[in-house]
């Protein structure tokens, strides 16, 4: 079976003193022991979350990792190794505001997601469609495009340590979830892409929903049978939410 997960992605947000209100409410929260939980703040703030959530069975991961995995003369960059030293278990790679803002091609997040797992990070791989794909009827034609680049370079068994997480564009930070039916539509048809690679590896890979998802929508979201969980971000910068979402994947 596989082991829900939600991890929080808390994106360009929070400050020394904002930070710290959040982890101290994270360390109060009742987790369910059913559900693998993680933060994921900017990295200034990567060395503080390890150091509160100690003890916690929350884990945390990083935004973004090197393209190479060993240190080394690469300014501004953090190697995957120098993620793992700090204690991070996992790292997301190739988010939407990555792709789109920075410029991030798929040739550089497979880099990534092959120094993250030299390293023994585990990746969180994003992939989603645009608003206008969707509208054009190319959502799965999109998805299938970004998931199959990455199994290209990767190869299938890569898959059995990394999480993928469907992130369509137009529901991150606009309030407009993708509907269960909508999610799942696209999660069953990564998990059957990956199926015709490997039955055991799409069988156990994990693929997680992100996109507005809150306490009010996560039960029936994490209800569907091809999402074991989600990547929350505005939703993640209040413990109180956070843990309610958690609880929810947890029933
Ligand atoms: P929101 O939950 O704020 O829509 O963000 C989703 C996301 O991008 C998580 O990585």
């Amino acid at each position: 079976m596989r082991r829900t997960m939600v991890a929080g992605n808390w994106k360009m947000y929070g400050t020394r003193a904002s930070v710290a209100e959040l982890l101290s409410g994270l360390g109060q929260l009742a987790l369910p022991d059913s559900v693998d939980v993680a933060v994921i703040p900017p990295s200034l703030f990567i060395n503080q979350a390890i150091a509160e959530l100690h003890g916690t069975s929350i884990a945390v991961g990083a935004q973004n990792c090197a393209v190479e995995a060993n240190q080394g003369a690469l300014t501004g960059e953090i190697a995957s190794s120098q993620l793992v030293d700090a204690g991070c278990t996992l790292v997301l790679v190739g988010h939407s505001e990555r792709r789109q803002v920075i410029g991030e091609t798929d040739e550089v997040l497979c880099r990534k997601f092959a120094a993250a797992q030299a390293s023994g990070l585990v990746p969180v791989l994003c992939i989603g469609e645009t608003l206008e794909q969707r509208e054009a009827g190319k959502t799965l034609e999109v998805v299938g495009a970004q998931l199959s680049s990455v199994i290209a370079a990767v190869g299938i068994e890569a898959f059995t340590s990394a999480v993928v997480a469907y992130e369509p564009v137009w529901a991150i930070g606009t309030g407009l979830t993708a509907s269960p039916q909508q999610a799942q539509e696209v999660h069953a048809a990564i998990r059957s892409q990956l199926a015709k690679e490997s039955a055991e590896v799409a069988r156990g890979v994990r693929l997680l929903y992100g996109g507005s998802v809150k306490a009010a929508n996560a039960v029936e979201l994490f209800g569907m049978p091809d999402i074991d969980g989600g990547l929350i971000g505005g939703a993640s910068l209040n413990a109180d939410e956070f843990g309610a979402i958690c609880r929810a994947a947890g029933n």
